[in-house]
């Protein structure tokens, strides 16, 4: 049953409708059951739920995705994780490159932020330039040049310009669950990591994308695990009137 999952084999059929047997739903074939279905859009990695009225704001007709690598020529995944913080507070954890080296030290290392939003004030200039090596294995690093851009009030853009997967983004998306007002407001983050590299192993290792989809969303796990007690402690202080935030 499209309500709540009641199986309809323990139904009845009633004037040519069936009748669930949990709440009385009658299905009579028609697409939603006389439902209004909320408008989703589905963007190949992610499928968004536009929930008009809650959000308080006017809606688009689309979310606003950044652009991605090719899906033929990428690997995406996918880690959602949920922290007692606002949106702002996820979106300040990603619009802070300087805490990478020091906060995630098992992933970064030699990082140093080479330009940030309004230091050239050229065209594009909207964004925090870092040069950082990731750790990959024991002593071995691969060195990059990460962009950080907010397309949106509540999603922060990682893109590799530069270095072994250039092209590569994490788009990080923060949704308030419950709002502010209601006690300790929760906020989801979910974080999309579409993968790509010039390399000719890469096509080898997109075939074994059921492998490496683990390991990426392992990765994202551990980094959110201290970013989301970073995000939390920001809220907490602010809350307690101890940062002004
Ligand atoms: S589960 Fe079928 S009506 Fe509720
Ligand atoms: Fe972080």
């Amino acid at each position: 049953c499209p309500h709540l999952g009641a199986p309809l084999r323990g139904g009845s059929v009633r004037c040519g409708s069936l009748v669930c047997h949990w709440h009385g739903l009658a299905l009579d074939g028609s697409p939603f059951a006389g439902w209004e279905p909320y408008p989703v859009h589905d963007d190949g990695v992610l499928v968004w739920v536009r929930l008009d009225a809650v959000g308080g704001e006017e809606p688009l007709d689309r979310p606003v995705v950044p652009e991605r690598p090719a899906p033929e020529g990428s690997v995406a995944a996918v880690h959602t994780a949920v922290g007692t913080c606002e949106p702002q507070d996820v979106v300040a954890n990603r619009l802070d490159p300087w805490h990478g080296a020091w906060f995630h030290p098992y992933s970064f290392t030699d990082l140093s932020v080479v330009r940030a939003p309004g230091d050239t004030a050229g065209p594009g200039d909207d964004g925090f330039a870092v040069d950082v090596s990731f750790k990959v294995w024991g002593r071995a690093v691969v060195p990059v040049r990460a962009v950080f851009t907010a397309p949106g009030p509540r999603t922060v853009v990682m893109r590799i310009t530069d270095g072994e997967g250039a092209g590569s983004v994490v788009e990080t998306h923060a949704t308030p669950v419950t709002p502010a007002l209601r006690g300790a407001p929760r906020t989801a983050v979910v974080e999309a990591v579409v993968a790509t590299s010039d390399r000719r192993g890469f096509a080898l290792a997109r075939s074994s994308a059921p492998l490496l989809r683990p390991l990426m969303r392992a990765a994202a796990r551990r980094l959110w695990r201290d970013d989301l007690a970073y995000a939390e402690r920001r809220w907490r202080l602010r809350r307690d009137g101890r940062f002004p935030g």
